[in-house]
């Protein structure tokens, strides 16, 4: 299986990025590859709610040459699984992994149809300073949209990490770790 990490934190090795780090170790270990791609490291256009944009996804999937139509679009349509991680900011996900979604108005098509995405499972990783339930409305959004309410990718694993009050990385933790590397073995 081929696994997409998208990690929508600044952190590449911070408590987000820590979690998907352990289940890719865990997934590996069944010979699945993967790739992880760093979103504060792509330079990506917000959706302009360009006119006929329906025309526009089926010729050239955007009206943007930018990484999320020349690095990411690629890797997602390969992918067979997706990691979607953020940290929430400012009581949601971060606003670069906002505009990765708005981007993903190019798999609608006419009359509300998804294309590319058939047969791809997600998993989703938030964590926060606060405890995980007072932010479990951000992995509500990401499981309505990205499940069975819109995109329909199939879930594996939603997670939410909270109490991270000190420094970035403090999900460094072994058992928190373990936990994560034993979620990926079952993938
Ligand atoms: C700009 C900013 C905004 C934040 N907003 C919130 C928030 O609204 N609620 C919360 O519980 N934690 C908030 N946090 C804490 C982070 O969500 C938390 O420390 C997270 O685990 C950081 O993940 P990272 O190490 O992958 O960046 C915020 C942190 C930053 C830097």
């Amino acid at each position: 299986m081929k696994i997409l990490s998208i990690n929508g934190s600044p952190n590449k090795t911070g408590n987000t990025q820590n979690i998907v780090s352990a289940i890719l170790k865990g997934a590996k270990k069944n010979d699945h590859s993967s790739k992880t791609i760093h979103l504060y490291d792509l330079e990506m256009n917000d959706c302009i709610a360009c006119k006929d944009a329906n025309k526009i996804h089926i010729e050239k999937d955007c009206v943007h040459d930018d990484d999320f139509r020349n690095i990411l679009l690629p890797e997602i349509r390969k992918a067979d699984l997706i990691i979607f991680s953020s940290p929430v900011f400012m009581g949601h996900i971060t606003g670069k992994m906002k505009t990765m979604f708005d981007r993903w108005f190019t798999f609608i098509i006419k009359d509300f149809k998804i294309r590319d995405l058939n047969n791809k499972k997600f998993i989703s990783v938030v964590t926060s300073g606060a405890p995980s339930e007072s932010f479990k409305d951000v992995s509500d959004y990401l499981e309505k949209w990205l499940g069975k309410d819109f995109f329909n990718l199939e879930k594996v694993a939603v997670i939410h990490e909270g109490d991270f009050t000190g420094e970035s990385g403090e999900s460094d933790k072994i058992e928190l770790l373990e936990k994560y590397e034993k979620l990926g073995e079952t993938i």
